[in-house]
C-alpha cells in the first residue's frame, strides 16, 4: 500500500511541473538570496556572471535548472524506493563536490537548497502546502541529500 505522504509528495509535484523552469527559476533566486557565495560556482566557458539577473536568465542556467528538476523527478517517481537512484545520487554529489559545492549548502540543518526547494514549494501551492505536505518533502529531500552526501565522503 502506498504511504499518505507518497501521496502527498505526488499531487504538489503534479502542480509544479507544469511550469518546471519557472518554479526553478524562484527556487534558484531564493537560494541566490540565502547564498550569494554560489553565485561565482556557476560559470560556463569560464565566464562568470556579472549579476544574478544575468545568471539566471542565461541558456547553460537555465539547463541546469531543468536538470535539477529532472532529477527531482526522479526522486519523486522512486519515492517508494530510492535504492535505484543511490548510485546516481552518490555521483552528482561527488560533481558538485568538484565544482566547488560544500555539503553544508545541502545537508540538513544548515542547508540553503532545502530552504529553498520548501520555499519554492511554498510559492507555487499556497495554501496547499500543508503542514503535512511540507514534512512529507522534508523526508524526501533528506534521503535525497543522504544519498548525495556520499560524494563527500572522505573529503
Ligand atoms: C548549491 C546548489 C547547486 C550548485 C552551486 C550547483 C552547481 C552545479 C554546476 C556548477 C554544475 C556543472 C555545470 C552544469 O551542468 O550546469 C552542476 C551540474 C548539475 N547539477 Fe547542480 N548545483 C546545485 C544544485 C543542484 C541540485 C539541487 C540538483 C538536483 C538535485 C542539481 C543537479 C545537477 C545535475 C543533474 C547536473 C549535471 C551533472 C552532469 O553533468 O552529470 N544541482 N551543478
Amino acid at each position: 500500500m502506498q504511504r499518505p505522504e507518497h501521496e502527498l509528495i505526488r499531487q504538489s509535484w503534479r502542480v509544479v511541473s507544469r511550469s518546471p523552469l519557472e518554479h526553478g527559476t524562484v527556487l534558484f533566486a531564493r537560494l541566490f538570496d540565502l547564498e550569494p557565495d554560489l553565485l561565482p560556482l556557476f560559470q560556463y566557458n569560464c565566464r562568470q556572471f556579472s549579476s544574478v539577473n544575468d545568471c539566471l536568465s542565461s541558456p547553460e542556467f537555465l539547463d541546469h535548472i531543468r536538470k535539477v528538476m529532472v532529477v527531482i523527478d526522479a526522486a519523486v517517481t522512486n519515492v517508494e524506493d530510492l535504492s535505484s537512484l543511490e548510485e546516481y545520487l552518490a555521483g552528482l554529489g561527488k560533481k558538485h563536490r568538484l565544482v566547488g559545492v560544500k555539503l553544508s549548502s545541502f545537508s540538513v540543518g544548515t542547508e540553503t537548497v532545502g530552504e529553498s526547494l520548501l520555499y519554492m514549494l511554498e510559492k507555487c501551492l499556497g495554501p496547499a502546502f500543508t503542514p503535512a505536505t511540507k514534512a512529507a518533502w522534508s523526508q524526501l529531500y533528506g534521503a535525497v541529500v543522504q544519498a548525495m552526501s556520499r560524494g563527500w565522503d572522505g573529503e
